[in-house]
């Protein structure tokens, strides 16, 4: 036993029937752990990044990058989803590793993770408190302006700094970056409150339930689903299709910039709106029937997100001149073009984005405290973390801790710094859980598998070289926090989780929850 200790299967699949007062409560189906996912999927990365993205990279190419990235997606999906219906343990990732790259690897995906889950919170709270604040000022109600930013900014590509911002004291407008002083006051950001207020409702609809907590996705995905399709029926009609010409505009001889290193650039972008399928794996043990419907959840919420957000670039591509979506609220942009026919539509664009971020926030704080729940339960992390509510049957300590962390990340941290790091980090995620699947289906060909993944090796290793390609292409900078986000977690892991773990020990009874 030691670094390289692995779980069985067997074993995993022993502890994932464990049942009882202090395990956690299987109430959700198929159709709930699809609108889990969806749940995670549609937020910042189409309302705010798209623009970006076709605008400065791809122009209306950025459809192409969509099918790249969702590519990539769907190649790591078919993979999550055998592991899933195979280990249908809270840990995800987590566990598939324990599964079949030993201890170390294991912990070394728990800790990426939280880049995904807990820093994917923060950041689309940080997005949703700028769609907030908006929206209040429609209605006449105007946030000061230094308590909805951050104290931080970052300058170039890494620098922290104060805060900078300029805000228009006769309309509450808000620009950041170099403004005319004498039409704009400069202030500096304190706090970030909506971001943090979001996240501590959240978190405490997170401690009372997991059935509470879906009832409340599936209304939020519901209104959000609506307003994407509605925004594609009624947007096409107004396409003008001179937009789309030239489809790929050329490569301004600068690499990334238009071409084909614009369209890949750009799916690392916009990878970020595809994030979150992976998380319905981590309500496997809440799920009434995990090998069937997990595989259901995941692939069911991807491959309905990428028709949406394809169609979605399609039409927003089309409405407007791509160089005109550069701006946070590009949906609300390519909308206005349409005229006055479509400007009841801009009012639910807001809403649509308002209630969709929020409910991305509420399933990464939901998945988090799952995979420290996991974490827990095998010794790698002191065992508070797995600690089940005994009414309300939640991780309820780990969902606080969460809760608490990202508030104060979402209360202090600009949203650029944050969005790379969670791409990277799930990135990662993606590579580890397909290599994954190579190793077990050589070292365990006989083992039961619900769904399999189709053609292995070649989607697995599909799924590596598309991820790590696109990985490749995040600014450099990102991969240095990355390797000290790895190096802070090396040192947690020697200094607790190798003394602490069960397995370590040589404890291999199935762990109970505490
Ligand atoms: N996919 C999620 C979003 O775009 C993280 O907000």
């Amino acid at each position: 036993m030691g670094l390289w200790s692995k779980k069985s299967v067997e074993y995993l699949q022993s502890e994932a029937s464990l049942e009882g007062e202090h395990t956690l409560k299987r109430s959700l189906g198929a159709l709930n752990l699809t609108l889990l996912g969806i749940g995670a999927i549609i937020g910042a990365g189409i309302f705010v990044l798209t623009g970006t993205a076709a605008a400065q990279y791809a122009g209306p190419a950025i459809v192409l990058s969509f099918v790249l990235a969702g590519l990539g997606c769907l190649f790591a999906g078919l993979c999550y989803a055998e592991f899933a219906s195979m280990i249908p343990i809270a840990g995800s990732a987590y566990t598939y590793g324990y599964a079949t790259l030993g201890e170390f690897i294991a912990w070394i995906i728990g800790w990426d993770l939280i880049l995904e889950y807990l820093f994917a919170a923060a950041t689309v709270a940080v997005g949703w408190s700028g769609y907030f604040a908006e929206f209040m000022g429609q209605i006449g109600i105007h946030i000061p302006r230094q308590f909805t930013s951050a104290p931080f900014g970052v300058e170039g590509t890494h620098n922290l700094i104060p805060s900078v911002l300029c805000v228009n004291p006769a309309n509450n407008e808000l620009i950041t970056g170099a403004c005319d002083l004498t039409k704009y006051q400069q202030i500096h950001g304190v706090l970030n409150i909506p971001a943090m207020a979001l996240v501590a409702i959240l978190t405490l609809l997170l401690v009372v339930g997991i059935q509470e907590s879906a009832r409340f996705n599936n209304i939020v995905v519901f209104v959000k689903i609506a307003i994407v399709i509605l925004v594609i029926t009624f947007g096409f009609a107004y396409v003008n299709s001179a937009n789309w010409h030239p489809f790929i505009p050329a490569n301004t001889g600068e690499f990334g910039h238009y071409g084909w290193s614009g369209i890949v650039r750009a799916s690392g972008v916009i990878f970020f709106a595809y994030i979150g399928f992976d998380a319905v794996s981590t309500a496997a043990q809440e799920a009434k029937n995990p090998q069937r419907d997990l595989p259901i959840g995941i692939l069911g919420s991807l491959a309905i997100c990428t028709v949406l957000y394809i169609l979605m670039a399609l039409v927003m591509t089309g409405l407007a001149p791509y160089q005109e979506l550069n701006v946070p609220h590009p949906v609300f942009v390519a909308i206005e073009h349409a005229g006055p026919p479509l400007r009841w539509l801009t009012y639910l664009i807001n809403v649509g984005a308002i209630a969709g971020l929020a409910s991305v926030v509420l399933v990464m704080l939901l998945g988090q405290p799952r995979i420290f729940y996991s974490m827990a339960r095998d010794g790698l992390l002191p065992p508070m973390f797995s600690k089940v509510h005994p009414k309300y049957r939640t991780p309820y300590l780990a969902t606080i801790i969460t809760g608490s962390v990202a508030m104060v990340v979402a209360g202090l941290f600009p949203i650029g710094l944050l969005g790379e790091l969670v791409s990277i980090g799930t990135l990662l995620a993606f590579v580890i859980v397909s290599a994954g699947i190579l190793v077990l289906r050589y070292r365990s060909p006989d083992l039961h598998r619900p769904f399999r993944t189709p053609f292995v090796p070649v989607v697995p290793i599909l799924a590596i070289l598309i991820c790590g390609y696109m990985m490749s292409y995040l600014p450099i900078d990102t991969w240095y926090r990355l390797l000290i986000w790895l190096a802070i977690g090396f040192l947690i892991y020697f200094g607790y989780g190798r003394t602490h773990s069960r397995a370590g020990r040589g404890d291999m009874t199935p762990a109970r929850a505490r």
